[in-house]
């Protein structure tokens, strides 16, 4: 069992309905979550495992709940290697820019230290009928990673 932080980057809900059902999925398996709708930089260990679900929107840019974190994380710099984490990115691949906001997530916590355990899942809120069902499945597939 473990103790999962699930950090939401939303700027239109999407995103927070689709963490919350990986959250349910989570806690049915036994583990601890903690959700951070806002993600603030003081409030997360930088250690253990991290699930970062985060949508893009402007041009390529972080989804407004997510933006100020990981500005802090660019300007401040934490060591991350002792975290583990696993990301999903939303967007619409209409946009050039899809998932842009998610994929720089993975550069900044990589650089930081940082070991993402499992691929990154892109979801295309313009195609994909049912997303929460994407992100369950992809969830599972990474099951084993979990306690790695
Ligand atoms: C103004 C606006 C800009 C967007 N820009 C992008 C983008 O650059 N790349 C992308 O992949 N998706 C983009 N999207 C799609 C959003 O990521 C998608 O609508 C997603 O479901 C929003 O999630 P949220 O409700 O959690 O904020 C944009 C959406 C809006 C409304």
């Amino acid at each position: 069992m473990q103790s999962i932080h699930i950090l939401v980057g939303t700027t239109s809900g999407n995103t927070e309905f689709l963490a919350g059902e990986l959250e349910i999925a989570l806690q049915a398996e036994g583990h601890t979550t903690t959700f951070h709708d806002l993600p603030a930089i003081h409030e997360i260990p930088t250690e253990g495992l991290w699930l970062l679900c985060v949508a893009t929107h402007g041009a390529g840019e972080y989804a407004e709940s997510i933006v100020q974190f990981m500005e802090d994380l660019a300007q401040q710099q934490p060591n991350l290697a002792a975290v583990r984490y696993a990301l999903v990115a939303i967007g619409d691949s209409s946009y050039d820019t899809y998932c842009q906001a998610g994929l720089d997530a993975d550069q900044l916590l990589s650089q930081l230290g940082a070991t993402r355990v499992a691929d990154i899942l892109t979801i295309d809120m313009m195609l994909d009928p049912a997303p929460e069902t994407t992100a369950t499945k992809w969830l599972e597939n990474w099951q084993d990673h979990r306690g790695a």
